[in-house]
């Protein structure tokens, strides 16, 4: 790869290209970065690369005959046949420079990297010499120098044989999402802070499992707006969940805990919500043998009848999810071996409630835990049962008081919300 980079105080480069790896990645001919001073293109008989700014206002701002004449002049030296180039000027009002950009940029053979300085560049660079405008931060620099170093870090030590042990990229911040496991060295005991002895243990599966728990726990704690992209890699896939429609226990109308009766509609809706959202299995729970057989009878009518099958195969793939057992517990010793945890849903707000950013926080934080999804008929969930969840979920808020939503309504909403869309069907 070539960087050329355009500035007015090419000498602020001289120490950043010759020392360590990315002078090493120079030597080896990785990459070949030239820096141009901008005056040197300049029209103007007295080297001038600013004027003052139409309009009026405070300091200077880049003329852009230096800069335009820079760029045509470097593009006109042909590289190799057919080698992609991208002109990138560096500006705080670009597009956010992140590693998912440096890696991008790294599959160029080209960059051209435009500095500004004072007030900026004149925005006809922008509009018709630039192919992408490009912010490192949202801060001001008093100039693009140390903007283009950071591009240029960026990118260099993605590029094939810039980096000696390629394997320590795989792991680092950014790469799977997550920030980068906490790093330990010698020695074990410093002024009395240990380093972890699962680190020096020798077992590599244990160490893996903690680095990923570490990973989770920084990212969730420190960069928490990473995390939703994370969890939903892969759409559902990524939390272990299913949903539960529960008919006890439920409230009545004055409190009291009850039973309360299956609904057909209810039964099919869940079913096709859940496959939906990816929910591995849609427990309806009733102790009430006679609507078990209810359940039961749907399901078998979907799953086994050909006519049913041929007309609507989706509603019976849907239904297929469905299974009925007599209480919450029935689900947990069903699933032995598995950590399950609870999530309440009520229309009332319940005690520590979350948000559904916070839940996929902490489902992120324990990835073998499976999730049951409680979503209660009647006048919502029993107390007992919001009790033992392990989270509970702060209720869908409309624009009016008035919450009181179908559960068909509100586990879509809520499932949606939770688990959102796959990336593949972000894209
Ligand atoms: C003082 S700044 C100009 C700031 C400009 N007036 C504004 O408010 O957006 C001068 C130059 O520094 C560079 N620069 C400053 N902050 C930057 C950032 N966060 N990312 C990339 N370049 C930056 C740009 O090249 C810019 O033209």
């Amino acid at each position: 790869m070539r960087i050329d980079v355009l500035t007015i105080f090419p000498s602020l480069f001289d120490s950043f290209l010759n020392e360590s790896l990315l002078k090493k990645a120079i030597e080896k001919g990785v990459v070949d970065v030239r820096v141009h001073d901008l005056r040197e293109y300049s029209a103007n008989k007295h080297k001038n690369v600013d004027d003052a700014p139409f309009g009026g206002g405070a300091g200077m701002v880049m003329t852009p005959q230096p800069i335009a004449d820079a760029i045509e002049s470097l593009k006109g030296e042909a590289l190799k046949k057919e080698s992609r180039s991208k002109t990138i000027l560096l500006d705080p009002g670009g597009k956010r420079f992140d590693q998912k950009l440096a890696k991008e940029l790294s599959t160029f053979d080209r960059l051209i990297l435009i500095c500004g300085r004072y007030e900026g560049v004149d925005e006809r660079i922008a509009e018709n010499f630039a192919d992408e405008v490009i912010s490192i931060g949202d801060f001001v620099l008093s100039g693009g120098e140390v903007a283009a170093m950071a591009v240029t870090e960026a990118v260099f030590r993605l590029l094939p044989g810039a980096i000696g042990n390629v394997e320590s990229l795989k792991d680092e911040s950014f790469e799977r999402g997550f920030l980068e496991y906490p790093q330990y060295t010698r020695p074990e005991d410093f002024r009395g802070f240990k380093a972890p002895e699962v680190l020096l243990s020798g077992h590599h599966e244990n160490i893996e499992k903690w680095r990923r728990q570490k990973a989770l726990e920084k990212t969730a704690t420190i960069r928490p707006d990473l995390l939703p992209d994370v969890v939903m890699e892969g759409g559902a896939a990524d939390i272990k969940f299913s949903i539960a429609l529960v008919h006890y226990p439920v409230e009545g109308k004055s409190g009291n805990e009850m039973t309360s009766s299956v609904t057909t509609l209810d039964v099919h809706d869940l079913a096709r919500i859940g496959k939906t959202f990816g929910a591995k299995i849609v427990y309806i729970v009733t102790p009430v043998e006679d609507q078990q057989r209810l359940v039961e009878r749907i399901r078998m009518h979907w799953a086994t009848e050909e006519r049913l099958q041929q007309m609507d195969a989706r509603r019976s793939a849907a239904l297929d999810t469905i299974k009925v057992v007599s209480s919450v517990d029935e689900i947990i010793e069903g699933t032995k071996g598995k950590t399950i945890k609870l999530l309440a849903t009520s229309a009332t707000e319940m005690e520590n409630a979350v948000s559904p950013a916070e839940w996929r926080k902490i489902a992120a934080q324990n990835p073998d835990d499976e999730w049951i999804v409680l979503f209660g008929t009647a006048y919502g969930l029993g107390k007992s049962l919001v009790a033992r969840a392990d989270s509970r979920l702060l209720p869908i808020a409309g624009a009016s008081e008035f919450n009181h939503l179908p559960v068909r309504g509100a586990s879509a909403i809520i499932l949606h919300s939770l688990i959102g869309r796959s990336k593949e069907k972000q894209k």
